[in-house]
């Protein structure tokens, strides 16, 4: 028997333990170092070149013509209202968010005279901006759905795509998209694909502006997508960034979704405010999903927007307020919307201008290649068709960056920067950088 007492007992299991260190489960072999996000790596890398040539084509936020973010007059305008609102507090939203936020939020995308309005079959949700929606839709479609079908995603799609629809456990499939040698949309192979995908498939479709080719259907060819759609029973997945931005007109920017609802689909919607509104760092953003029209649509919408109330409280318990405050104020104000119309042309017409500058400076210097597809692209990206050497080239000689697909965002270029960017890719194509 030991004579030491309790106390020094209990003093040397404690240094024994304290001395030795349990194993840990979570070393560098269990958890393996996640590549760096591309596009953030890249912009780090434009960061941190000293060159005062340097230009930024890779991230995805509108900028202006002196390459500086650009906060959007009417934006100014209601957060200086907010700022003076002695009735605004900092409480927590509810789980769905800012009732007139999202109301406003579901006539801008389905139309105010929408049936799925009318008839009470559409229930919204506020979310931490598009990412937040993509991720809300996918997880309710991977829990609610009777068979947990696969996902298609165009080939290629908004990186994040992949990442979010794997995480929520969805089957991921690709429909073609792009097509190589035109640069435009490979509507035969979009088509076939969605022939012959499983009856029920869940199809993600970008409303405009597609991130990242900037290549869109016709309004012709979006017609036919419905009608194989409809006759294959598959659910349309919207993905709305850029409402408004790449055409400057609202109406025809929601055209595809709002040509969808007409048809009666039952679909769903992600929506983002961060580059129609310039509200990046604000995640604004809301889910819609429609059900379609039945004698039951307004009790099912109604036990939707209770499930998805819940899934959202376990994720986030309920979204923040400031942005949707802001695009709120905007969206239910008929002369703040009018003034909100004109900054959407402001960005959108600067693109424009940068598309056709491009086209016509490379083509005037006879760059090889047909560049015909800069205009014909639309919205914040162009597909250049730019190989991966070449772009490596290109940051590395030139200082331009861009993502190694050879996408750069037109938002970029401006009127200081865009001779310096066609002799740099005209040096590049010919391969003599
Ligand atoms: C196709 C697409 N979906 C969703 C998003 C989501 O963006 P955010 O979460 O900033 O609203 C983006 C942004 O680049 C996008 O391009």
């Amino acid at each position: 028997m030991s004579s030491s007492s309790p106390h020094d007992r209990l003093s040397s299991i404690t240094s024994h333990i304290m001395g030795s260190s349990n194993p840990s489960v979570f070393t560098a072999a269990t958890v393996a170092a996640a590549p760096e996000d591309p596009l953030f790596g890249l912009m780090k890398a434009y960061r941190e070149d000293p060159s005062d040539k340097k230009v930024d084509l890779g991230i995805g936020a509108y900028r202006d013509n002196n390459a500086k973010p650009w906060i959007l007059p009417v934006v100014k305008k209601a957060d200086n209202a907010i700022h003076n609102d002695p009735n605004l507090n900092h409480e927590y939203l509810s789980i769905g968010g800012l009732a007139d936020f999202t109301s406003a939020a579901q006539k801008l995308i389905v139309g105010a005279d929408s049936a799925a309005i009318k008839d009470k079959r559409i229930c919204s949700l506020q979310t931490i901006s598009g990412t937040g929606a993509v991720h809300l839709g996918g997880l309710f479609l991977s829990k609610f759905h009777p068979q947990k079908p696969t996902i298609y995603l165009s080939n290629p799609t908004w990186a994040n795509h992949n990442q979010i629809f794997t995480n929520v456990n969805l089957p991921i499939a690709k429909y073609p998209y792009f097509h190589a040698s035109t640069k435009g949309l490979d509507f035969e192979g979009m088509m076939q694909t969605l022939t012959t995908a499983p009856e029920g498939s869940i199809i993600l479709l970008h409303a405009c502006a597609h991130n990242p080719t900037g290549v869109d259907p016709t309004q012709d060819q979006w017609k036919q997508i419905a009608a194989v759609m409809r006759a294959r029973s598959h659910f349309p997945f919207f993905d709305t960034a850029y409402q408004g931005f790449a055409s400057g007109d609202l109406a025809r920017d929601a055209w595809a979704i709002r040509y969808f609802v007409e048809q009666g689909f039952e679909l769903c919607v992600a929506q983002s405010f961060a580059k129609n509104f310039g509200l990046y760092g604000e995640r604004t953003g809301a889910f819609h999903f429609v059900s379609a029209p039945g004698p039951d649509a307004a009790a099912s919408s109604a036990n939707i927007a209770s499930q998805l109330a819940i899934l959202q409280r376990s994720e986030i318990s309920n979204p923040p307020a400031y942005g949707a405050r802001i695009a709120s104020r905007v969206l239910n104000d008929p002369v703040l919307f009018a003034e909100w119309e004109d900054d959407l042309r402001t960005m959108s017409g600067r693109i424009l201008e940068m598309r056709a500058g491009l086209r016509e400076r490379l083509e005037k210097r006879g760059t090889p290649g047909d560049w015909s597809h800069i205009t014909s692209q639309i919205g914040m990206f162009s597909f250049t068709g730019l190989t991966e050497a070449q772009v490596l080239t290109l940051r590395e000689k030139w200082h331009v960056y861009m993502t190694k697909n050879g996408r750069i965002s037109m938002a970029g270029l401006n009127t200081h920067n865009i001779d310096y960017f066609a002799e740099a890719v005209d040096s590049v194509v010919r391969g003599s950088a």
